[in-house]
């Protein structure tokens, strides 16, 4: 059997990582600068993460949502600790687009509702109905079409109340990430989101945070929309959760009720997913990580801001896009192969940074000096 070919590939074949370091089998030492897709959020084969993972192993690795599993609410107090929502419920699951796909299901069930709002240059997976509230026609097939989805330019706080007042009553909810990741690295402004949280109130609806990539303490805060202090009713989250271990989850406000039966899975909130999602949490607690991120993407920001060659920086904590004058449109493979730094890539050539929330100053500024050396 052959692999099914979706991905272009990197003529790299990763063999191990450490930190913020990945070596490939030739031996060749790379800087992980993409955190392996915003999933790295502790550094590569941490200790306490290893170690945690490893003797859940020994103890028990699945049993099925049919029986208690204590784990699962140590994980939930520890989130409502770190995440500052210790009210919240958490529903877990195995995947960014099925945390989003969960969150929508339940915002439909509550409010009776069909009608969801997304935003153009939006990402929120690629199951059914987030791949329908995705802005990218090319991963739509035609069975996920729908008229159910509304979508509104993002940072447009006033098409957000128009639509409102057009149609309010049938919006079940408004989904949106706080930091657009695929889209090109576009921090949701402060009024947009308070927007939407007032449109939501007003009429009932369900205010979504997609924070699958944007979350887990990447943007120095845990969520990045809550920068705006006006908190969401459901957050998603996913990439950083278990620094590589498949893991998700959906923080649910108290006023939305769960039901028998309403959601379920099979692999979700298994013992080995939560162990991996604890240790990922208790690092971030004990090396202060979102700390770290505010003030490494502080860092990296500012220094970018002062490349004449960089033409725009956007971005917080660890979560940073920037363009290039178009001498430089080739900037990222030159990165890897000719200074062996990983990066991301967003719409319109857009480079992405999302190392580990770990990353030392050493680490940024091997970053810094290697970039400057190629330009
Ligand atoms: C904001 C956002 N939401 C959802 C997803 C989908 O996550 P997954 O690939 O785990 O399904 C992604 C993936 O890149 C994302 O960036």
């Amino acid at each position: 059997m052959n692999l099914f070919n979706v991905y272009p590939l990197q003529n790299i074949t990763m063999e191990r990582a450490a930190g913020a370091w990945v070596w490939d089998s030739q031996g060749r030492q790379y800087l992980d600068m993409y955190g392996g897709h915003a999933v790295i959020s502790i550094g590569h084969t941490q200790p306490h993460y290893v170690q945690r993972i490893t003797a859940q192993l020994d103890k028990i690795g699945f049993y099925s949502n049919s029986v208690h599993l204590p784990i699962q609410q140590e994980l939930a107090t520890a989130l409502g600790r770190v995440s500052g929502k210790p009210d919240y419920q958490l529903f877990l699951c195995n995947s960014g687009a099925e945390a989003n796909e969960n969150a929508l299901k339940l915002a439909s069930f509550h409010t009776g509702r069909k009608k969801i709002i997304a935003f153009y240059r939006g990402f929120h997976g690629r199951t059914s109905l987030v791949v329908a509230a995705t802005d990218n026609p090319k991963i739509i097939a035609p069975v996920n079409e729908t008229d159910h989805i509304i979508f509104l330019p993002f940072n447009n706080e006033n098409a957000v109340r128009e639509c409102f007042k057009a149609q309010g009553e049938q919006i079940a909810a408004v989904i949106v990430e706080g930091i657009q990741g695929v889209g090109g690295i576009h921090v949701a402004s402060d009024v947009f989101l308070q927007s939407i949280r007032a449109c939501c109130d007003a009429y009932g609806s369900v205010f979504v945070a997609d924070s699958v990539q944007c979350g887990y303490g990447r943007s120095g805060r845990f969520f990045a929309h809550d920068w705006t202090g006006a908190p969401a009713d459901i957050y998603t989250m996913a990439k950083g959760m278990g620094n590589g271990f498949p893991v998700a989850g959906v923080c649910i406000a108290p006023h939305l009720p769960a039901v028998m039966g309403m959601l379920g899975t099979t692999f979700g909130g298994n013992p080995l997913a939560c162990a991996a999602a604890l240790a990922v949490l208790e690092v971030i607690e004990d090396q202060q990580l979102m700390a770290n991120a505010a003030v490494m993407g502080d860092y990296l920001i500012h220094a970018l801001q002062n490349i004449p060659e960089v033409t725009a920086v956007r971005g917080r904590g660890l979560m940073i896009g920037f363009e290039m004058v178009p001498e430089h449109s080739n900037i990222r493979q030159r990165l890897l192969h000719e200074a062996g730094i990983f990066t991301g890539e967003a719409k319109n050539n857009v480079v992405r940074l999302l190392p580990s929330l770990a990353l030392s100053q050493t680490e940024a500024d091997y970053f810094l000096h290697h970039f400057k050396q190629l330009l």
